[in-house]
């Protein structure tokens, strides 16, 4: 089978932890490198929670780059709060030594894509990375397959003002830049979707009961998430937002959506509000697919026998 070769870039995050899981786990994708952006926790720390994860799966064949500390234009503004102080639900696991963190990702996004294979690239935090690597050189940019990005919102609040969505907040400039500038199409796997994407207590208790290194690990680090969501938001679980982006691009079908113009808001009061011309009244071209309907079951079901193949019996009977 042709594995789909991919470059994951992202802030892990709890989120962005199980995402790599599931990008590892699958055996569709070829996963090139792992590009590191400041978000959730700076990109330092993001790129130390990269390492730690890749160890659990014993990956660390897989090269780390850290890249943009911080956005084009704002001060940065992290989110432990959501993620805990280390970003990994403040499980503190111990740093991995004996292996390279490298930098300079923008300059490996550009230097693998001109490799000439095709290449796409999966975007799980602020877009300051890509716009950066567009900027530096737009042509190769272009040769990208395929762009998924999560972040934005179409019809969903926001979950950083009532209309923004963290990861365009946190850098609307470069969110806008590559939605103005790139030709390769963007799938924006916004709130509307990812919203519908919970973990919940059972499917954290079916973890638990799954007993493995890779469960224990998924229970820890949810831990302090489920905790936030409830504070914040009274929901019983933890929104997953970024694996949902990794399953999409492996099998569509559980997501649809519709093509639109999409464009950022970076100032004023819905700075980093992505704004969907549904109607197509400024009548530009679309450059973006826009999902607004997810199977959650399916998703879920690929999630779960994705990671855990070996507990598949048990899966089938419980989902
Ligand atoms: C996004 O923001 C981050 O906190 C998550 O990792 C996800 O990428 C959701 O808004
Ligand atoms: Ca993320």
């Amino acid at each position: 089978m042709i594995k789909r070769k991919v470059i994951i870039d992202c802030d892990p995050g709890i989120d962005d932890a199980l995402a790599i899981l599931l990008a590892l786990k699958s055996n569709k994708l070829d996963v090139q490198g792992i590009t590191i952006v400041s978000g959730n926790v700076p990109a330092c720390q993001g790129a130390k929670n990269v390492l730690k994860i890749l160890n659990l799966l014993n990956r660390l064949d897989i090269p780390v780059y850290i890249g943009e500390e911080y956005p084009l234009v704002r001060e940065l503004v992290t989110a432990e709060d959501t993620h805990g102080k280390d970003g990994l639900g403040e499980t503190f696991l111990p740093d991995i030594s004996n292996t390279n963190i490298f930098y300079n990702a923008v300059d490996f996004i550009i230097k693998t894509i001109k490799k000439g294979d095709k290449i796409s690239i999966i975007a799980l935090g602020p877009l300051t990375n890509l716009a950066k690597a567009i900027k530096k050189d737009a042509f190769t940019l272009n040769k990208v397959e395929e762009i998924i990005s999560m972040g934005g919102s179409f019809k969903s609040h926001g979950n950083c003002s009532p209309v923004a969505e963290f990861n365009y907040w946190v850098d609307p400039h470069a969110a806008k830049y590559v939605y103005d500038n790139i030709n390769s199409p963007i799938t924006m796997v916004n709130l509307d979707v990812t919203r519908e994407i919970i973990l919940t207590p059972n499917y954290i208790e079916l973890l638990s009961q799954f007993n493995t290194s890779l469960s224990k690990f998924i229970v820890d680090i949810t831990k302090f998430y489920v905790d936030f969501h409830w504070r914040q938001e009274r929901t019983l679980g933890c929104v997953i937002n970024d694996p949902l982006a990794v399953a999409y691009f492996i099998d569509n079908s559980i997501c649809s959506g519709f093509y639109s113009h999409i464009d950022i808001v970076t100032d004023g009061i819905a700075m980093g509000q992505s704004i969907v011309d549904v109607a197509n009244f400024y009548g530009y071209k679309s450059n973006s697919y826009v999902l607004n309907k997810v199977d959650n079951h399916k998703f879920m079901e690929y999630f779960f026998t994705c990671l855990f193949p070996e507990f598949k019996e048990d899966i089938n009977l419980i989902l």
